[in-house]
């Protein structure tokens, strides 16, 4: 197809809008047998695992509070006005004018006036439009990951993972006895049979309809080819470990389906099998145990301490300090404690939270690891002697700092080795840091006319009444920390020249109609980074020629990481390589670019630092808003967005069996087909 799709609504995501609102039962003295058949929600109180039907009967047992249901309408759409993507997002411009589009205003005004059965129903409507984001109270699974590979003719299929058997047996202990007993006939107990398996139809369709209909409803990255691909288990990196990411299929992140039927050819068999296997819904990770409704609402759905914003000149909050707060849960991202977000972020929230099962071992790299290798940061040299590889889960991982210098290590190592071309792997990389996504393009670069003095791209953010009136509060002295966002503190005009500190930089906005509606921007503002950003000095030469360095995902690199790979292909003439996207479709080697990524929270702290404003809506349930603050200027087209401007990849590496999951046979074959 010559042209590729998006879809628009990515940072934006709310969570567990099922909030503290009337259930339908009175479940407070649930505890005893006698009432609790009567609360759906103790049925499934208590257990790990349950059927999922269970888990929507307790979902929608909970009818709609006006009260809280207008609470949320009026947070979202009072937050959308500082979510600079809006009027972008009703209808793009070419060449990707054939995507899903969303009017989010129109569909925050049209769920408003709409009756909902049961707040489930209200959830799914809000987060479908708004975010695409499921609540993941609990994660539905089926112990099938699946994969699309090509075989030796070439030809392009749907399988059942290899490992797959494997993953269930060390993820899912004993539950895993259910599945095998749910299967039919002769298959009964054989559940490992179905590993490899080819897919010839689900639910009695071409498996592409299935993969198509969870495209259609799942947000977060924007090429279709990506979103279909959010469908096959892949691979992340870690602070801790190399992950197994099951895949869309395998694990969803609401209680949407009961079972699946599947007709497979198993290996070495020459007829079909058509099996039901049932899913199951089990506690997610970060979900507070519950016994009824009153202790499921009370322990997962109202408000906590981070949910709203704070003024970061009042007293600390006494909390548990290894509580994760309501956006970190969605971040695909290591969680940071809140002193050391001092620095810009860009990052992406995914519509499940991520989950912590093991990379098998026969497919974790073996290699050895050089030094500068970290939490998500890791570094090899391939056994050519030529090729260093360098994987970077994430552009946030522990302190900011050191962060920084074992990239700079790393790349020194493999340069010192003699490495002459470089692959990036970022698969699953959802950003962090924009600066450390620009230092990684001075270290490889070098301080050449292409990074200095902007080494990512340039941005502009909204400027409504409210963001002009927070930045006239910040210049009057209240914000003597530069702990605002609106602060003109360390932000640079156009000619990258620093605003002085009363700079009121809002005052002159760039006016614009965008899709027939009027709309106000910043003037635009230029260097993101400064030394002053960098704990230890870039190298004075580049380390890597930027046209022998190829880097690699899934697709799913977004923020930050797209930032970085945009930069490094349009400026640099570095390789994209896309793993495993359908063959037919153009695949886009980046998500999301946005500019600089914040949330509900964030701006709710600039609105209450500035006192006078204290009376701003207070979320009242345990929700996240994602918002893109800023957005970043093309490099092709400098006046229009990076975000609606094509990223098709170089390369569409087709998976077989002998690469599928297996990182370091990927960067293999992606130095013998990139390099050479
Ligand atoms: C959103 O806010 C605008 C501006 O205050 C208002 O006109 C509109 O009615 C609101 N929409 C909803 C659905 O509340
Ligand atoms: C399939 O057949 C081949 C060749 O006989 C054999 O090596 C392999 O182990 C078989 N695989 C399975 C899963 O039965
Ligand atoms: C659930 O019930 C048990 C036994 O009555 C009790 O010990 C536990 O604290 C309860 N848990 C919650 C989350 O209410
Ligand atoms: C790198 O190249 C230099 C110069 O040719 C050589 O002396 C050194 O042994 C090489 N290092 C490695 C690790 O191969």
């Amino acid at each position: 197809m010559g042209f590729a799709f998006r879809e628009f609504v990515v940072l934006i995501g709310l969570l567990s809008v099922l909030a503290s609102a009337t259930p339908a039962v009175n479940a407070g003295q649930a505890s005893d047998d006698a009432n609790a058949h009567k609360d759906p929600c103790a049925a499934i109180g208590g257990k790990t695992w349950v059927a999922p039907k269970d888990v929507r009967a307790c979902y929608k047992s909970v009818k709609v509070d006006p009260k809280i249901k207008s609470n949320i309408i009026e947070v979202v759409n009072k937050t959308l006005a500082f979510h600079i993507s809006t009027n972008y997002q009703i209808k793009a411009p070419a060449p990707f004018q054939y995507d899903v589009h969303e009017d989010l205003m129109a569909d925050v005004a049209k769920i408003s006036h709409t009756n909902y059965a049961s707040e489930y129903d209200f959830h799914i409507a809000l987060s479908r439009a708004v975010a695409r984001l499921d609540d993941a109270m609990f994660m539905n699974y089926v112990p099938l990951p699946l994969n699309l590979l090509v075989d030796s003719q070439g030809k392009q299929d749907v399988y059942i993972a290899k490992e797959a058997f494997s993953i269930a047996s060390a993820e899912f202990g004993d539950q895993i006895s259910f599945w095998q007993n749910a299967l039919p006939g002769k298959l009964k107990g054989q559940l490992a049979s179905l590993s490899g398996a080819k897919i010839i139809a689900i639910n009695g369709r071409p498996p592409f309809d299935s993969v198509n209909a969870n495209a259609a409803i799942s947000g977060s990255y924007e090429g279709l080819g990506t979103r279909q691909s959010a469908y096959f288990s892949s691979y992340r990196r870690t602070p801790r470990g190399w992950n197994y990411v099951l895949g869309k299929f395998a694990e969803q992140g609401l209680p949407l389906d009961d079972q699946v039927t599947l007709t497979i050819l198993r290996t070495n068999q020459t007829r079909p099998d058509v099996v039901t296997i049932p899913y199951r819904s089990k506690l997610g990770l970060n979900s507070v145990p519950f016994n009824d409704t009153s202790s499921w609402r009370d322990g997962n759905c109202v408000a906590l301490p981070d949910t709203n914003g704070r003024d970061y000149y009042a007293p600390p909050l006494s909390k548990d300090p290894s509580s994760v707060s309501p956006v970190q849960k969605f971040q695909q991202q290591p969680h940071l404690t809140p002193s050391k977000q001092q620095h810009h972020l860009d990052v992406i929230l995914d519509n499940s939270p991520p989950t912590d099962f093991a990379l098998p071992q026969e497919l974790t790299p073996s290699l050895p690891l050089l030094d500068g290798s970290w939490g998500v940061t890791q570094f090899y040299m391939l056994e050519d002697g030529k090729t260093g590889v360098m994987v970077l889960g994430s552009f946030e991982d522990g302190e900011y700092e050191s962060f920084l210098d074992n990239m700079l290590e790393g790349l020194t190592n493999l340069k010192q080795q003699n490495a002459t071309r470089l692959i990036v792997d970022m698969t699953n990389n959802g950003g962090g840091w924009t600066c450390a996504a620009a230092y990684l393009h001075r270290i490889i670069s070098g301080p050449k006319s292409t990074v200095e003095p902007q080494a990512i791209l340039d941005t502009k953010t909204r400027a409504g009444p409210l963001a002009k009136l927070l930045v006239k509060a910040a210049i009057s002295g209240i914000d003597p920390d530069h702990a605002m966002m609106y602060n003109p503190h360390g932000r640079t005009n156009a000619n990258n020249t620093p605003f002085a500190a009363d700079e009121d930089w809002l005052k002159n906005t760039v006016d614009l109609t965008i899709n027939g509606r009027k709309d106000s921007f910043s003037q635009r503002l230029g260097r993101e980074c400064t030394s002053y950003d960098y704990p230890t000095q870039p190298p004075d030469e580049a380390l890597f020629d930027g046209k022998q360095v190829a880097i690699v995902s899934n697709g799913r690199c977004a923020s930050s990481c797209a930032l970085f790979q945009v930069v490094m292909a349009k400026r640099e003439g570095s390789k994209t390589v896309v793993v495993g996207g359908k063959q037919d479709i153009t695949q886009q080697y980046c998500g999301t670019v946005g500019g600089q990524s914040t949330d509900f929270s964030g701006i709710d702290s600039e609105i209450k630092v500035c006192l006078f404003f204290a009376r701003y809506t207070s979320l009242l349930v345990n929700g996240v808003l994602g918002v893109t603050w800023r957005l970043a200027f093309g490099v092709e087209n400098t006046q229009e967005p990076e975000e609606w401007q094509s990223h098709p990849a170089d390369l569409n590496l087709l998976l077989t069996p002998q690469l599928v999951n297996n990182p370091v046979a990927i960067w293999k074959e992606v130095a013998s087909r990139v390099f050479n």
